[in-house]
């Protein structure tokens, strides 16, 4: 998808539902307020250079004298601000539909891995491929993406694990940043994985990381955040510690993987880092959302994660009713989940982890924004922010986590820009 129409002033008109998921300047929405979406029947947004001029009732809308405004009808459709997927691996090459049929039969994640499957069979494929291919590869999935109604896509490194090979990947993320409609933003998880080169020397690894990719990264702008698998027989925390203090220093913020197969206090030390987000949490205990709470981050939960690899989902109920703020993203990856839907997400998030319709979107829309520190300029659909709109050819905006499976976008809107497929 490379062509859209531009229009100095483009009208939505008569849209039938429109779903703010208006922030009201808040950095996110957190616990009950999650379910307020600010939703108007009847109404109008007038986009003007991109940005969103006027949102309110068609009934007090008075047009602008425009000559070439463009009016659109969207009389039979909803608008809906774009998704924030905001963890994904979406850059890799191969695949390992062999390893989901090994599941299927009953080997575990970590069985393959230990196995040399896993992550390290990816390393493999994304070493060998050229960074032009991988961006072959990653431009096809982001306009894929984007025609599900994804507009801001986060994409981290780390199936490269050598300096040559991340530096690749960060570069073929960026250059799709520039090139591509999407928001696209880069995270440095040269901590994925222990790469071959330093079995049984994990520090000396990290000691690489923090002296010599994270100060080139920073110097050259490659990353906004730094992220680290921080796991039983990946990194420890006193490893990720090091690294933390190292991405700090360089500039790049904080993310994290924490608590995914086991408990070893992850997201306590990315909650006493105050990571941006801390994300996976299927293990997280009611100390360490205190502590995610106090600290200020998005805890970001993965619902296509538990649901493809069939393992215990984050407790997302009592953690909004703790009152914390959720982001759902996919963690689109070969691995443990090979899927970049947003409304799957969120139909398994509301039919396996209790949120409501209400929570699941806006915890795909605004607070995923917040996840990548971007709620000011997107995820919601009000007055100052980019007009990344969707609209869907559905009744009611419910319909996207209930009638499952099927692609509802009519048309996509990024940045004011109506996107032709
Ligand atoms: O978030 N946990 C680490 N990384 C991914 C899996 C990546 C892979 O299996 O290739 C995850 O689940």
């Amino acid at each position: 998808m490379n062509r859209g129409f531009y229009s100095v002033q483009l009208i939505l008109q008569n849209i039938r539902q429109l779903v703010t998921v208006a922030a009201r300047g808040a950095f996110a929405k957190s616990g009950h307020a999650m379910r307020d979406l600010g939703v108007l029947d009847d109404a109008t947004v007038l986009i003007e250079d991109g940005i969103i001029r006027w949102v309110g009732a068609s009934s007090d809308f008075h047009e602008p004298s425009i000559a070439d405004a463009t009016m659109l009808d969207c009389s039979e459709l909803a608008a809906l601000p774009g998704f924030v997927d905001s963890h994904t691996h979406l850059l890799f090459a191969g695949s390992r539909e062999d390893e989901f049929a090994m599941r299927v039969e009953g080997r575990s994640y970590q069985e393959i891995a230990d196995a040399g499957g896993g992550i390290l069979s990816t390393v493999n494929a994304t070493r060998a491929a050229s960074k032009k291919e991988l961006k072959k590869l990653g431009r096809q999935r982001l306009d894929d993406m984007l025609k599900l109604g994804t507009t801001t896509v986060e994409i981290k490194s780390g199936y490269g694990l050598t300096q040559d090979d991340e530096i690749k990947m960060l570069e073929a993320i960026n250059e799709l940043a520039e090139e591509h409609y999407s928001t696209v933003v880069a995270t440095f998880l040269g901590a994925h994985a222990l790469p071959p080169e330093f079995a049984g020397n994990a520090d000396g690894y990290v000691a690489v990381l923090c002296q010599r990719l994270l100060p080139y990264i920073a110097k050259r702008k490659l990353a906004a955040f730094c992220d680290a698998f921080c796991e039983t027989k990946y990194f420890t925390v006193a490893q990720t510690e090091t690294l933390f203090r190292a991405a700090l220093a360089a500039g790049l913020k904080l993310k994290r993987h924490a608590d995914q197969l086991t408990q070893i206090g992850a997201s306590k030390l990315g909650a006493s880092f105050h990571a941006t987000s801390i994300d996976h949490l299927e293990k997280i205990d009611s100390d360490a959302m205190e502590a995610i709470r106090e600290a200020g981050s998005i805890a970001t939960v993965l619902p296509g994660v538990s649901f493809f690899l069939n393992y215990g989902y984050p407790p997302a109920r009592q953690m909004i009713d703790s009152g914390l703020p959720i982001a759902i993203a996919t963690n689109f990856n070969p691995g443990s989940c090979m899927s970049f839907s947003m409304p799957m997400m969120m139909t398994i998030a509301c039919t396996h982890m209790g949120l409501t319709p209400e929570e699941a979107l806006a915890a795909a829309t605004v607070n995923g924004a917040a996840a990548l520190n971007l709620s000011h300029r997107i995820g919601s659909i009000e007055v100052g922010k980019e007009a990344d709109i969707i609209l869907y050819r559905i009744p009611h905006y419910r319909h996207l986590a209930y009638h499952f499976g099927v692609n509802h976008v009519e048309t996509i809107i990024k940045r004011g820009v109506i996107l032709e497929f």
